[in-house]
């Protein structure tokens, strides 16, 4: 696999001066005061041990800090929007240039964020994880369904009336849990019970930016306008609800991954995204209530981890025993695309489940083209043949109309016929809807060469289904030659309803988001994958399952698709592994996860690429998919503690300040620097860049130390798979424990041929290193990257 240097480089850049560059250029230019009137949200990171006497709360005294500014108009001084006690210590607010570079200066102050707006990463799958309830010996029995822990889901909200939040045979409401049930609009305090058991809602940031939001089309409550954190939380912690379906799709029972666990819901997205200043505060709460799981399917631009407010939350989370999963983005199938890299996340990609929705084409030439949707209702006429249309004409607005924008389909083209729409820009289920709107019977969903030949199933307002990029292609051509001939181009849509027992499965879906990890090579990302491709879970009221707004459909389930989706699958497994070691810490719960994990598929070949259709790699998969009864015995878990990510970043040379405001430790770096390199982390995972400066040969090593949770007296002998073109040693190569907690550590050395690369050009190979006791697999990819400088 080869990605370019210059693409690494440009996304670093990129990143970097769009947020790092402030000061520079708001204590230059006075004129920017103008431009910028409104001013910009900052996170303003306080020492929180110098608030003066005289204030009675720090929030006293962060006001009194913003009430001396002075100001350069005769504006109101700027209000606090949110202020954070527990992952972090400071406030947010509003402030103009002048007012942020005199905030810097305060010494009181620390450090200031600027505010990043992130987006959603927009049921057969417990099964196919091998969660079956009546499995004796099951993850779901001893962990007793996860019914003490609690999973907060930061997202859109929630619609609590759902079955899959109800709370019948749940036990009393944990004692530790400290959370409330925020009232608000159509949302009464009383709406939380025995499952939902906490639900709040953050929208000052959103609102600084935005103006008051609209109360016609959201909720000032945590009730879900959305529908993606209703799906999130059910997937992580819903009920068992039989039967459960979509318009009859996928019928079976729907369950969340522990189904017994507590949610509560942490609403911070918004029409207009979801805003650093209230998703930090949605981490400060969601730890001081006593969350053991934070579950978050958003995302933005990968940042500089000091300059990341979920890096900094989750940092705070994990310091406090909370274990955070985060979605790695829907960015694929390019490289560098994962996003949530920090190495205290647990990063989840997406692969797709045993249960597609087949919807095939049939072409006027007798040819058939494998599609997938979940449209229900009126289909197409049984064994008639539809007009087939391709509008690639030019619009005004420089788009070609083959995209299927808003407005852009003339009836007199597309009335009674079937169109193929080309996939971006405007969502796949509005497509549909312009379709239906210009007179069209049904739609083709053709993916562009981006988009390679991964289908989501949507469900969409019209008979239509998605087809691939080279299948898309031959429709194309079949519609340009036949139009040339004696018989126009015609087509219909067979849907072929529910098929179970798919393979290959899993393969990664097409748009899961890759590594390598832009902040940090040397920690692989994505760590694990999780179903991601095709997920039933429960949807609110109001929304039609299409999100199309003339979609007046009520549903109780949806069928989505996103590594949104994978995340809460990991964030309930997280939940019942914890429940049966409470002693975990988050990153033994990972590494569970990860050393277990598997990358074979059902066929027992390595798991394909849904994009190109070939293998794929660590970088797509990291440690592989999930298997959630391994997880729980993995033998051996690789443990790191706040200290050690202290040492990290003194090894990626993060400055004193930097790693204060990430961490809230003051770090000696001078010690941790001597003792290694970033790589030495103690990951699950291993991965090395090597520069080739005219080098021939090149070494490193790494250190690595296992903790034993398996049998008191266990003896491990490792297995190493050296990536192709090294020679991998490990050191000692036989760990013998003698009790339960014993840790031990090995050393692996890594010695590297120089490859034939070309300038600027980087190579990956992958290799493993496996430690096994006869009835353990603890399994730690070993990932070698060369890059050959410009
Ligand atoms: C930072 O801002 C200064 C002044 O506006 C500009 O000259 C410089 O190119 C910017 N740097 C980056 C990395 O964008
Ligand atoms: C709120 O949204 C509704 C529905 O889209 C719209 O008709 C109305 O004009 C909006 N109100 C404001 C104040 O923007
Ligand atoms: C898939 O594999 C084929 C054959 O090895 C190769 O030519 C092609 O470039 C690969 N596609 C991608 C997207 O990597
Ligand atoms: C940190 O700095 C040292 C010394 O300049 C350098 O060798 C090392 O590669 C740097 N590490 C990272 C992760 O940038």
């Amino acid at each position: 696999m080869a990605f370019s240097l210059l693409h690494l480089l440009l996304s670093l850049i990129i990143s970097l001066s769009s947020l790092s560059n402030f000061s520079a250029s708001s204590s230059s230019s006075p004129e920017n005061n103008n431009q910028n009137d409104g001013g910009k949200t900052f996170i303003v990171q306080v020492q929180p041990d110098s608030k003066p006497s005289i204030f009675p709360t720090h929030h006293d005294w962060y006001s009194s800090s913003l009430s001396s500014l002075s100001s350069s108009s005769s504006s109101q001084p700027p209000t606090i929007l949110h202020t954070y006690s527990t992952v972090f210590h400071g406030f947010s607010a509003k402030l103009s240039p002048s007012q942020a570079d005199q905030l810097q200066s305060l010494s009181h102050v620390i450090s200031l964020i600027p505010e990043q707006v992130r987006h959603i990463h927009t049921t057969r799958s417990p099964e196919f994880l091998g969660l079956r309830t009546t499995d004796p010996a099951g993850l779901l029995k001893e962990s007793d369904f996860g019914s003490d822990l609690v999973i907060g889901v930061i997202d859109t909200g929630i619609w609590p009336e759902r079955q899959s939040f109800h709370d019948r045979e749940l036990g009393p409401i944990p004692t530790k849990w400290k959370g409330s049930c925020v009232a608000g609009k159509d949302f009464a305090a009383n709406l939380c019970n025995r499952k939902l058991i906490g639900a709040r809602f953050f929208s000052a940031g959103f609102e600084s930016t935005n103006g008051k939001m609209n109360e016609t089309t959201e909720y000032r409550s945590p009730r879900d306008s959305d529908g993606h954190g209703t799906h999130t939380a059910s997937i992580a912690a819903g009920r068992y609800v039989f039967p459960a379906s979509t318009l009859g799709y996928a019928k079976g029972v729907a369950a969340g991954m522990a189904p017994k666990a507590r949610l509560a819901a942490y609403k911070v997205c918004w029409s207009a995204g979801c805003y650093d200043s209230d998703i930090l505060a949605a981490f400060d709460a969601a730890v001081a209530d006593g969350c053991d799981v934070v579950s978050l399917s958003v995302g933005g631009v990968v940042v500089p981890y000091y300059l990341d407010a979920i890096a900094i939350g989750a940092f705070g989370a994990s310091d406090a025993g909370v274990f955070v999963s985060a979605s790695a983005g829907n960015g694929g199938p390019g490289g560098l695309t994962v996003t949530n890299v920090a190495p205290w996340v647990t990063t989840v990609g997406a692969g797709t489940i045993d249960r597609d929705f087949p919807a095939d084409v049939k072409l006027g030439n007798g040819r058939t083209i494998p599609g997938m949707s979940v449209y229900s209702g009126p289909g197409l006429a049984a064994g008639r043949m539809y007009p087939l249309v391709y509008a690639d004409s030019e619009g005004s607005d420089g788009y070609s109309s083959s995209l299927c924008l808003e407005g852009s389909l003339s009836q007199d083209l597309v009335k009674g016929k079937i169109v193929v729409c080309d996939r971006g820009i405007n969502s796949r289920a509005t497509k549909g809807d312009v379709v239906r709107k210009a007179g069209g019977v049904g739609m083709i969903l053709a993916n562009g060469v981006f988009d390679g030949e991964g289908l989501v199933a949507d469900c969409h307002v019209l008979p239509a289904t998605a087809v691939g990029a080279a299948t898309g292609d031959e429709i194309r051509r079949y519609i340009t030659a036949a139009s040339k001939s004696k018989s126009p181009p015609t087509a219909t849509i067979v849907f072929k309803g529910t098929r179970i027992r798919v393979r290959p499965a899993p393969v990664v879906a097409s748009f899961s988001a890759r590594g390598p990890n832009p902040q940090a090579p040397e920690i692989l990302k994505p760590d694990v994958i999780a179903p991601g491709l095709n997920i039933l879970a429960a949807w609110p009221d109001k929304i039609g399952p299409s999100g199309v707004a003339s979609d007046k459909r009520n549903t109780e389930f949806n069928i989505l698709s996103g590594t949104s989706m994978a995340c809460p699958h990991v964030s309930g497994l997280a939940a019942l592994l914890k429940a049966a070691h409470p002693d975990w810490s988050p990153a033994a719960i990972r590494s569970a996860l990860m050393t277990t994990a598997y990358t074979v598929d059902n066929r027992g070949e390595t798991m394909l690429d849904e994009s190109s259709g070939n293998t794929s790699t660590v970088m797509d998969f990291g440690a592989g998919h999930v298997h959630p009864q391994k997880a729980m015995d993995p033998g051996l878990v690789y443990d790191i503690s706040s200290y050690d990510y202290v040492n990290f970043l003194c090894n990626y040379n993060y400055t004193t300040k930097n790693i204060q405001t990430v961490t809230r430790k003051l770090a000696n770096c001078n010690g941790a620097k001597r003792a290694g390199h970033a790589g030495n982390l103690n990951y699950p995972s291993l991965s090395v860049v090597f520069q080739q400066y005219g080098k021939h040969k090149m070494n490193t090593h790494f250190i690595r130390t296992v903790t034993n949770v398996g049998g008191p007296k266990s003896v491990y002998q490792v297995r190493i798979s050296p990536p192709a073109g090294t020679t991998v040693t490990v050191e000692p190569e036989r760990l013998a424990f003698r009790r339960v907690g014993q840790k031990l550590n090995f050393l692996v050395r890594v010695h590297a041929l120089a490859v034939k690369l070309s300038p600027g050009s980087t190579s990956v190979t992958s290799g493993s290193i496996v430690w096994s006791d006869g009835k353990h697999t603890v399994t730690s990819p070993l990932v070698v990257t060369m890059q050959q400088p410009l």
